[in-house]
């Protein structure tokens, strides 16, 4: 064993053994604290071990685990209608992860092209995204890192730089073969790139102007983190596929692909499907998750902390010339520096923190939406200050 280790290297060196968490916070195997403020990479969006969350997955393990999906599964049924309810879109189909999400997308993309006579569909992504680590998904991803070495890449895929409308607009009048659009509507592992305002109308009035799905990957940006359930809803517009993971479940694995329209028509039976997904367990913690957001408005404390958060960083960084922006919406927080900054992880780390870096030299906040004001303020007062003496 090279690394002494069974496991495959796939995540590099892992210095802190989490043991337990309670909120914003968690312990490692000595019993030392830290402050939480990447929630498991946007994912325990509650905190951790939300106790309305905990006892939906208990309540529901006694009962019954797994149930095949060529039966009913009520816990599923009503999921599915709850996000449609709350999002305006018509149908969903339940997956384990972000990269199966995006890959049902993908095949609905694929359907839609075909059904319009395209014979090789294409869908428009963009330069930095991330879609996931699947063949499909890390083809469509934009980081050559990601890509390297798993060629043949799938087809299918023409790259636009991100927020630039006039290159989407240019493939239109170049490429007769495009299905879809497949956007982050702020790019997570790229850097928290926040487009202009008007961007994702602009990719609406271009997809509906030559027949494409609009695709709004809303894995990170979804369940509530930038303040609203999805991030579209800010834009006064719908998508024609959204696509959800990271948060829906508190932790449980979880991946929703939402469609509406004819779109939400395109997979019929026998054309997509999986053991696990939407199983019984995943989806209570789904619908716990969806009913603490909702009936806590946790939509509003996200937006409400994350301009404090961002605002009080913009102070306590004034005059550091190595910061270079300070961004994000709500809970998706980034701060980019002049330079790389991996070694930041380790400084945070050493003093009771949990961050991440991102692009090499964004700072990537995405604390749980439970985040209370003292601990925000533990937050900027413990991460500034390693800023600077960076
Ligand atoms: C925007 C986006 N899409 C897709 C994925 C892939 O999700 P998963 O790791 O659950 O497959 C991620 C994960 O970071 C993501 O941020």
């Amino acid at each position: 064993m090279a690394n002494g280790s069974a496991l495959m290297n796939t995540y590099g060196e892992r210095r802190l053994t989490v043991t337990r968490g309670e909120g914003a916070w968690v312990w490692d195997s000595a019993g030392n604290r830290y402050l939480d403020a990447l929630a498991g990479i946007a994912v325990c969006g509650l905190g951790h071990a939300h106790a309305a969350v905990t006892h939906a997955i208990a309540e529901q393990a006694a009962a019954l685990v797994h149930c095949s999906n060529l039966y009913n599964i009520p816990a599923q049924q009503e999921l599915a209608t709850m996000l449609c309810g709350i999002s305006g879109m018509d149908k969903v189909f339940f997956g384990n992860s972000g990269a199966e999400a995006n890959e049902a997308a993908i095949k609905i993309a694929r359907l839609h092209g075909h059904a319009r006579g395209i014979e090789v569909p294409t869908i428009v992504v963009m330069e930095h995204a991330f879609h996931g680590r699947t063949l499909a998904t890390l083809s469509a991803t934009g980081n050559r890192k990601v890509q390297a070495g798993f060629e043949p890449l799938v087809r299918g895929f023409v790259r636009a730089p991100f927020d630039d409308l006039e290159a989407v607009a240019t493939i239109a009048g170049n490429n007769p073969n495009i299905a879809a659009v497949l956007v982050e509507p702020i790019q997570g592992e790229g850097g928290v790139r926040v487009p202009d305002p008007q961007y994702l109308a602009g990719l609406r009035a271009l997809c509906d102007r030559h027949g494409w799905l609009l695709m709004l990957d809303e894995i990170q940006t979804g369940s509530g983190r930038t303040g609203s359930f999805f991030h579209y809803q800010q834009h006064g517009l719908l998508p024609d596929v959204a696509t959800l993971a990271k948060g829906l479940g508190n932790g449980m694995p979880i991946g929703a692909c939402l469609a509406r329209g004819a779109a939400a028509e395109l997979l019929g039976p026998g054309k997509h499907g999986s053991t696990f997904g939407g199983n019984p367990v995943a989806c209570a913690a789904g619908l716990a998750t969806l009913r603490v957001l909702e009936g806590e408005n946790l939509y509003a404390r996200a937006h409400q902390l994350g301009t404090r958060l961002r605002s009080e960083f913009r102070s306590a960084m004034a005059g550091c010339a190595s910061v270079r922006d300070i961004r994000g919406s709500g809970l998706m927080i980034g701060i980019e520096l002049d330079r790389p900054c991996a070694e930041l992880v380790q400084h945070a780390l050493d003093r009771g923190l949990l961050i991440n870096v991102t692009a090499d030299s964004v700072i990537r906040l995405l604390p749980p939406l439970i985040l209370g004001d003292a601990e925000a303020e533990l937050l900027v007062a413990t991460l500034a200050p390693l800023i600077r003496a960076f």
